[in-house]
């Protein structure tokens, strides 16, 4: 088997890259070792920078994020048990951000690669990588029992922070730099309509609460937790007491609760790889970055790489000219860290660190203080958050 472009995983990064080579008339294959109804099932991310509901709309799967999705124009700071407002539209020249689950996203590009026709391969297992520096690197993989190989022009390596392309690049020619957090995130939904119409990103004495939503009548919250914390050590009253403890407000305002349906524990890091490139295999996505969750960027940074990496493998294919495809690495990576930064800066911001001390709390207090009441601060906060412009431009 040959294709122009072997893509290994079928999460945002994988889909989408294979939906923008096909609109531009290049050839791939998606292998994934999931089965598709786990792809769409897994419970992940909910905000879309602009950026991306841009791409989405412009490129023709955003029909359905239009009709289902919540539009945002701000988020609530809270702390000191008082909520401030942040609005985007003012602060960014009239951007938003769009409430849409990940998997529906996912659910969407599957839906317009199968019916493109698209080469889409769920539950293949044993990929692997071979001759990543030739300029014919190949795929083995097992499907269904059966060893294949697909002899590919170029590799993306799509498949999440577990994979196995970031591996195929040789510990020598690559550094990790990473940051492990002394906590976690404690993610739940429940049945129960909105407490607020934004996302409120709470900083209290008990630690972080993030109030998200996925409908009018399912609600997304998150608290921080310790890392080794387990969901059994929560049933539903004591998670629904710590919400309420550390969402709490001098004016009344109420958490709305109901049934938890899904609980899970999320941890927390930062991780770049330098290069995001070997030889003909490219890194996109989780491969080759990971945040931590505050700030909501992992997919969207997922969806930048795909962008740059689709328009320089369009030009290769095209015109044979490698100069996009060779400046991949360097172009991702400004924008990379660029969010490495703010979601490393949100993160200690509104989170308690253990051990950390009183003059420690008052510095986060006047940064919260500060980008609240400051034009120029929270300008900054907004225009990051709504996402900043994409590769070149
Ligand atoms: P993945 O989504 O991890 O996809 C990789 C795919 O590759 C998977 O389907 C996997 O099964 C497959 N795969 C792995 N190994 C192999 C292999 N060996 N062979 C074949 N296939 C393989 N980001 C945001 O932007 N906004 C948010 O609000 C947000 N919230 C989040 C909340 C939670 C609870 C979590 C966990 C993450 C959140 N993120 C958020 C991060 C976001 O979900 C990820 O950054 C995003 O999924 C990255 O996409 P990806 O395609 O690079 O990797
Ligand atoms: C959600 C996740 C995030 O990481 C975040 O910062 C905001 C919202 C969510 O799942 O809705």
């Amino acid at each position: 088997m040959r294709t122009q472009v072997g893509i290994v995983g079928a999460g945002p990064a994988g889909l989408l890259l294979a939906h923008l080579l096909a609109l531009e008339g290049v050839e791939s294959v998606v292998l994934e070792s999931r089965s598709r109804e786990a792809v769409e099932q897994t419970i992940r991310a909910g905000v879309l920078e602009q950026g991306t509901v841009d791409l989405l709309d412009s490129t023709g799967v955003g029909e359905r994020m239009r009709r289902e999705g919540a539009l945002h124009r701000g988020i609530e700071l809270r702390f000191g048990g008082r909520g401030h407002r942040i609005d985007f539209p003012s602060l960014t020249g009239g951007r938003a951000i769009m409430l849409y689950p990940q998997h529906e996203v996912l659910k969407d590009l599957i839906a317009a690669r199968l019916a493109a026709g698209g080469d889409l391969r769920f539950e293949v297992a044993d990929v692997a990588v071979e001759e990543a520096t030739s300029d014919r690197p190949r795929l083995r993989f097992n499907e269904g029992g059966q060893a294949r190989a697909l002899d590919c022009e170029v590799v993306a390596g799509c498949d999440g922070f577990w994979g196995v392309c970031r591996d195929a690049i040789p510990e020598g020619r690559r550094t990790a730099y990473a940051r492990e957090y002394p906590f976690a995130w404690f993610g739940i939904l429940a049945e129960a309509p909105p407490s607020s119409d934004e996302l409120i990103y709470c900083s209290s004495e008990r630690g972080f609460a993030l109030v998200s939503t996925r409908s009018p009548t399912v609600q997304r919250l998150y608290f921080q937790c310790d890392p080794d914390d387990h969901e059994d050590n929560w049933p539903d009253d004591r998670i629904w007491e710590e919400l309420q403890a550390r969402l709490q407000t001098r004016d009344g305002w109420t958490l709305t609760e109901g049934p938890i349906f899904q609980k899970g524990i999320v941890g927390m890091r930062s991780f770049v790889c330098e290069p995001m490139q070997h030889g003909r295999l490219f890194l996109a996505g989780d491969a080759a970055h990971i945040v931590p969750p505050t700030g909501a960027k992992g997919l969207n940074l997922a969806a930048a790489d795909v962008v740059v990496l689709a328009r320089g493998l369009v030009e290769l294919f095209r015109s044979g000219a490698g100069g996009r495809l060779e400046a991949y690495s360097a172009t991702c990576l400004r924008r990379v860290w660029r969010t490495e930064h703010f979601s490393w800066w949100m993160t200690s911001m509104l989170h308690r660190f253990p051990g950390d001390d009183p003059f420690q709390h008052r510095l986060q207090l006047a940064q919260l203080e500060y980008v609240a009441s400051s034009e120029a601060a929270a300008t900054t906060l907004a225009e990051n958050y709504v996402g900043l412009p994409i590769g070149d431009g």
